[in-house]
C-alpha cells in the first residue's frame, strides 16, 4: 500500500484534481472488471467534488457501471438538512443516470439505529464475493479532531469481531456531545481498509494541525491515522490545510 498527499491552491482546484483522478481511477477499474463500486463521503468538502461529476464528468462516467454506497450517514429521514444522503442526492443523484438500484443510502428508518446497521452490513455482504470483497474506491473527509465517516477519537477501534465471525463493517454509534446530530452509522475500520483505494479531502485551515497529526503519524489516537487501503490512500488537500510546511 503507498500513500501520496497532492497539495492544491484551494477546495475548487482539490475537487478538480480529486474529480479527474476519480475517473481515470473508475476508468481503470472498469478496464479489468464490468462493475466498480464507491463509497461517498458526507460532510460539505465532497459537494464541489459531486457537482464537477454530474457536469463536466458526466457523460465520461459509464454511470450505469457504477456502484454506489456511503462510509457514513447521519440517523436523520433521507431528506433531513443533515444526511448525507440528500448531499449527495443533491450534489450528483439527481443529475446523473445511474440506475437507482445501483444506489444503496444507508438505511436510517428503523427505530434502532443498530438494526439499520446490521441491515446494511448483510447488504454489503450478499453484494461483495470471495472475487470481489471489498470497494474500489472510498472517499473520505476529515474532521478537526481527527474523526473520519463517523469513527471518532473517543470511541474504541471498531474492529472488534463480532461474535459470531469477522469483524462488523458497518456499526450503529453515537458522536460526542459536541455534534449536533449524534446517532450516526459508519463504516468501520475493517469496512474502510479493505478498500482498494481511498481518497481523502481536507480544505480549510481549521483541519491544520490534525491533518498534520496524521500525516506525521503523530496521533496514534486519531481514527483518520488507522485508515489503509489495499492499493494506496491519497490525500487530496488544500494550502489552507496543509500549511506550506
Ligand atoms: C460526516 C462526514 C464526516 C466528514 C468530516 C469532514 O458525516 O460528517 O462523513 O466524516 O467527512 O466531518 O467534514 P467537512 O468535509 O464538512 O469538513
Amino acid at each position: 500500500m503507498s500513500n501520496e498527499a497532492l497539495i492544491f491552491p484551494d477546495r475548487e482546484a482539490l475537487s478538480r484534481a480529486a474529480a479527474e483522478r476519480l475517473a481515470e481511477v473508475v476508468e481503470a477499474v472498469l478496464a479489468d472488471k464490468d462493475r466498480m463500486t464507491l463509497v461517498l463521503a458526507g460532510g460539505g468538502t465532497p459537494r464541489r467534488l459531486y457537482e464537477l461529476l454530474a457536469a463536466a464528468y458526466r457523460d465520461r462516467l459509464p454511470w450505469n457501471r457504477l456502484y454506489l454506497f456511503w462510509g457514513d450517514e447521519r440517523y436523520v429521514p433521507a431528506d433531513h438538512p443533515a444526511s448525507n444522503y440528500r448531499m449527495a442526492a443533491e450534489a450528483l443523484l439527481r443529475r446523473v443516470p445511474v440506475p437507482p438500484d445501483h444506489v444503496f443510502p444507508m438505511p436510517t428508518q428503523a427505530a434502532l439505529p443498530a438494526a439499520a446497521a446490521a441491515a446494511y452490513d448483510a447488504t454489503l455482504r450478499s453484494f461483495f464475493d470471495a472475487s470481489e470483497p471489498a470497494f474500489d474506491l472510498t472517499l473520505l473527509g476529515l474532521g478537526a479532531d481527527g474523526h473520519t465517516a463517523s469513527l471518532f477519537p473517543e470511541d474504541a477501534p471498531h474492529a472488534a469481531p463480532a461474535d459470531d465471525g469477522p469483524a462488523r463493517w458497518v456499526q450503529a454509534v453515537t458522536a460526542p456531545p459536541r455534534y449536533e446530530i449524534r446517532p450516526r452509522l459508519t463504516l468501520t475500520l475493517p469496512a474502510l481498509n479493505a478498500s482498494r483505494r481511498v481518497f481523502f479531502l481536507v480544505a480549510g485551515e481549521e483541519k491544520r494541525d490534525v491533518l498534520r497529526a496524521v500525516l506525521d503519524h503523530a496521533g496514534p489516537t486519531l481514527p483518520a491515522a488507522h485508515v489503509r487501503a489495499r492499493e494506496r490512500v491519497t490525500w487530496f488537500v488544500d494550502e489552507a490545510a496543509f500549511g506550506g510546511v
